[in-house]
């Protein structure tokens, strides 16, 4: 089989990824696509560097496994600490992130240059976002906040309402009152709350979406590196893995896909040792 015809390998925590991999569908509808969803250590958000790095490697591996020809970390918090690990250590396929691909369509979008970023705390701690921002433009101003209240609120299926608008508010009023004309939704969840933050934050308030410039970095650095498939009629499959009892992700799974999925199989993923 041609390289270009070897499925994508996109990798989470858990279940919030599938929000990549339907941009990524969108974008590249003929591609067959391997998720691994890792339900049993899920979240990343509020562990320690070294762990996320770890995990990381092991969804890697397991991916590389599957005869991936590239691998997607939809994971912000994975992204924003292991990606160059996974650079260093996985050199045989190209590996995208979400954090670069999300900062650029920000910069692309801010008029007054006041970006926020909410995002999980590891993701807040690691400033990933903020060196990815200035490294391209150094008069930027940036106020991030990490929000654990609304992974658990997606996850209840508490993505609009009363409720939901108050966590918002709370969370959003520091960085509204900052001025800001940019927001960078940094975690896979909270594109499922796209509307409740748009009411929240105000038609004054470009809402960058990690997910869908995820996709169109990944559609683009496959089509220069003549990795898409060509000439393929049929519509991409996508197959999915999880670390934990499948039956909770597939009662959810079409949510987050925004179309029916295919039952996901249990994963076993390789032990790695970090030295
Ligand atoms: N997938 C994580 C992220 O995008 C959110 C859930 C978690 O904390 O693992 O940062």
């Amino acid at each position: 089989m041609r390289a270009s015809d070897l499925p994508i390998g996109i990798f989470d925590s858990g279940i919030g990824g599938l929000t990549v991999v339907r941009q990524i569908r969108r974008a590249l509808p003929h591609e067959d696509l391997v998720y691994l969803g890792d339900t049993a250590r899920v979240p990343y958000g509020t562990k320690s560097p070294g762990t996320v790095v770890r995990f990381a490697c092991e969804d890697t591996q397991f991916l590389l496994d599957q005869k991936v020809k590239a691998v997607v970390v939809a994971c912000n918090t994975a992204s924003a600490w292991a990606l160059p690990t996974l650079d260093r250590r996985f050199e045989a396929v190209p590996i995208f992130g979400v954090i670069a691909p999300g900062a650029r369509a920000a910069l692309a979008r801010t008029r007054n240059r006041r970006i926020g970023v909410i995002a999980t705390l590891a993701t807040v701690r690691s400033q990933a976002y903020a060196k990815a921002l200035l490294a391209r433009d150094d008069c930027i101003d940036l106020v991030m906040r990490d929000c654990p209240l609304l992974v658990p609120l997606v996850e209840e299926g508490w993505t609009s309402g009363p409720i939901t608008e108050s966590v918002l508010r709370q969370y959003l009023a520091p960085l509204l009152a900052h001025g800001i004309d940019t927001l960078v939704l940094g975690c896979t969840h909270y594109p499922l709350l796209r509307e409740a933050i748009a009411t929240v934050a105000g038609a004054g308030v470009a809402l960058v979406d990690s997910a869908e410039s995820c996709a169109e970095y990944v559609a683009e650095g496959l089509r220069q590196m003549g990795l898409l498939t060509v000439d393929r009629k049929r519509a991409g499959r996508i197959q999915p893995f999880v670390t934990d009892d499948p039956r909770w992700f597939d009662e959810l799974a079409g949510v987050f896909l925004g179309e029916p999925a295919d039952p996901s199989s249990q994963a076993t993923l390789p032990i790695i040792e970090l030295k």
